[in-house]
């Protein structure tokens, strides 16, 4: 059984102090029962010391944006994901849309971070996602394959529960436009079919939808249940509407 994973994103947003802030309004202080459901918080490298105190109190995960395929050297501002270990990182996001396509990160470059964080001992969680156009031009299952493929191929078979596959419509990030969830179970057959053919038990693999997920819209998500998270951006700056979110799934997940 996989257990949902409800993760914020916050992108570079949120000093130390306003981390602090946000912890102290109470909203993630979660009720015992919610254990059923991972809460992530993912916030700025720089905010991650404070962030791990407020989430090793309250049993929340903590997962960092980014990391380098290499584990030490001359990568001037680069951050190694034996770094974020140390910090008491269990996550981080490897190839989000956002750093494929404004620094150019490609897909082998992607599926390296993934390998190194998994010797890091961390769980990477991999972002996929087609634009607008794939989409229109019904390229989305090929743009998908291309950017899960390489991971899968540096991937061993028994690590593949440690791997966690976003998918985000790069059209629905930021936009307002969440995609349908009945859609993304479809897509979610599609890559579990792709994670089978590469010789790994597809069903061990967690899969999050991402792409203006919304207090509103979170419990049509939850309810889906081949969709076993979600990864939140905006929505999860404001701790009201992210703990909202994180009811939506420990409700529809018993
Ligand atoms: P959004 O971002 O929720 O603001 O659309 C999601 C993401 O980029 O992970």
């Amino acid at each position: 059984m996989r257990k949902s994973l409800v993760a914020g994103n916050w992108k570079m947003n949120m000093t130390v102090a306003e981390t602090v802030a946000y912890f102290a309004a109470g909203q993630l202080d979660l009720p015992a029962e919610y254990a059923k459901v991972d809460v992530a918080i993912i916030p700025p490298f720089t905010a991650l010391a404070a962030a791990r105190l407020e989430c090793e109190k309250r049993g929340l995960l903590l997962g960092a944006q980014n990391c380098h395929p290499q584990p030490s050297g001359a990568f001037t501002g680069e951050i190694s994901a034996d770094f974020l270990k140390e910090l008491g990182c269990s996550h981080v996001l490897c190839g989000h849309s956002e750093r494929r396509a404004l620094f150019q990160e490609g897909e082998v470059f992607v599926a390296e971070k993934v390998r190194r964080a998994l010797d890091a001992g961390l769980q990477p969680i991999v972002c996929i996602g087609e634009t607008l156009e794939e989409r229109q031009a019904g390229h989305t299952e090929r743009k998908l394959d291309k950017q899960l493929t390489p991971v899968l191929k540096l991937i061993k078979r028994d690590e593949v529960r440690k791997l966690v596959v976003a998918y985000e419509p790069v059209w629905a990030i930021g936009t307002g436009l969440n995609a349908d969830p009945m859609d993304v179970e479809i897509e979610f057959v599609n890559l579990r079919d792709l994670v089978g053919h590469h010789g790994v038990a597809s069903i061990d693999v967690r899969m999050l939808y991402g792409g203006s997920v919304s207090a509103e819209n979170a419990a049509a998500f939850a309810a889906r249940p081949s969709i076993d998270g979600v990864l939140v951006g905006g929505a999860s700056l404001k701790p009201d509407v992210f703990r909202a979110i994180v009811d939506a799934f420990a409700r529809a997940k018993k």
